[in-house]
């Protein structure tokens, strides 16, 4: 019989994109969300819609009725390894046999007394692996489609691009490649033991960024002379001083190594960070630069 996947987080950024590639390998999936109306918007019927909220126990009970595989995703804040350690021990009483847990970036679980976002998911790490159940803890790296956000609105507007972390280098990753990945071990219901550390195929200053961008452009693209602004959050007071802690650390050089797990997974290289920006790009090749207005679409 076919399983069902529990996918949670299914309406952010990540989530859907996870989403959509389990429903096209065939397998069932069931979305956790507080907005049932924006998963009918998002997948009409091809989903079953569990409404549900991390803070409310018996709806996590319900959610997990009859489910064999969950997807453990959850934004970072001060709840974070709360919420995920109530799914966690939801899900080992429905008799889940298999938890993807989408996890931070390995540097700031490791730094985690200078993160407060790493030491979230440090906890709720450590708690998935003392339940015992099957599981793939996976570590990426920072997201292309957020972190390089601002530089793809700075160069359709035809600004200098941002110069956020100090000239460290960053191996960003597509996060088409996390779902792809996320999505293969759902699929497999496989268990791997040790975090998986994704991450993109080679490391990028905010200098080799500028040279990329201004190879697709064809016109010479300058990079700020300070510091520039912090990444754009619309987050609380937890996620802001967590984005500045990121910063912090990717300015030491911390997210600049690089790993050949997306490689051993997928079986194929990472997604390259030109190919990101040439789509990210393309409206000015056309006339509608719809992301100089500041609204960044993922291609
Ligand atoms: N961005 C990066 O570079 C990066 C790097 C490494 C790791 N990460 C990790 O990625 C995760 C964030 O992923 P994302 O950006 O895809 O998330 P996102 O777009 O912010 O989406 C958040 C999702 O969580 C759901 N949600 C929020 N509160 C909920 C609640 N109380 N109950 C049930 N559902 C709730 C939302 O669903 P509804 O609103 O529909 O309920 C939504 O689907 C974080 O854990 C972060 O640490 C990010």
């Amino acid at each position: 019989m076919a399983h069902t996947i529990l996918v949670t987080g299914a309406t952010g950024r990540l989530g859907q994109l996870v989403t959509r590639r389990l429903l096209d390998i065939g397998d069932r999936v069931r979305v956790l969300t507080r907005r049932p109306e924006e998963a009918v918007r998002l997948w009409g019927d091809q989903v079953d819609i569990a409404e549900g909220d991390f803070e409310d126990p018996r709806s996590l009970q319900v959610a997990l009725r009859r489910v064999d595989r969950l997807f453990l995703l959850s934004p970072i804040s001060q709840n974070l390894a709360a919420h995920q350690t109530a799914l966690i021990d939801a899900a080992a009483e429905a008799g889940v046999s298999s938890i993807v847990k989408l996890s931070g970036s390995t540097w700031t679980i490791d730094n985690s007394a200078r993160s407060i976002a790493g030491a979230q998911h440090r906890a709720a790490e450590a708690h998935l692996s003392a339940r015992g159940i099957g599981h793939v803890i996976l570590r990426p790296n920072a997201w292309m489609q957020v972190s390089l956000a601002p530089v793809v609105v700075a160069a359709l507007s035809g600004r200098d691009l941002p110069n956020r972390y100090a000239g460290a280098a960053v191996s960003f990753i597509d996060v088409h490649d996390i779902a792809e990945v996320a999505a293969r071990l759902l699929h497999a219901g496989t268990s791997v033991s040790g975090p998986q550390v994704l991450t993109g195929s080679r490391a990028y200053t905010a200098r080799d960024v500028a040279g990329l961008v201004s190879t697709i452009l064809r016109r010479p693209v300058g990079i700020e002379a300070g510091a520039g602004a912090p990444s754009p959050h619309g987050g609380d007071a937890f996620a802001t001083r967590a984005v500045a802690e990121f910063a912090t650390l990717i300015a030491e050089g911390l997210a600049a190594p690089v790993t050949e797990t997306v490689e051993r997974l997928l079986g194929r290289r990472p997604a390259s960070l030109r190919h990101f920006l040439e789509r990210q790009l393309a409206p000015l090749h056309t006339q509608a630069p719809r992301a100089a207005q500041g609204e960044t679409q993922w291609q």
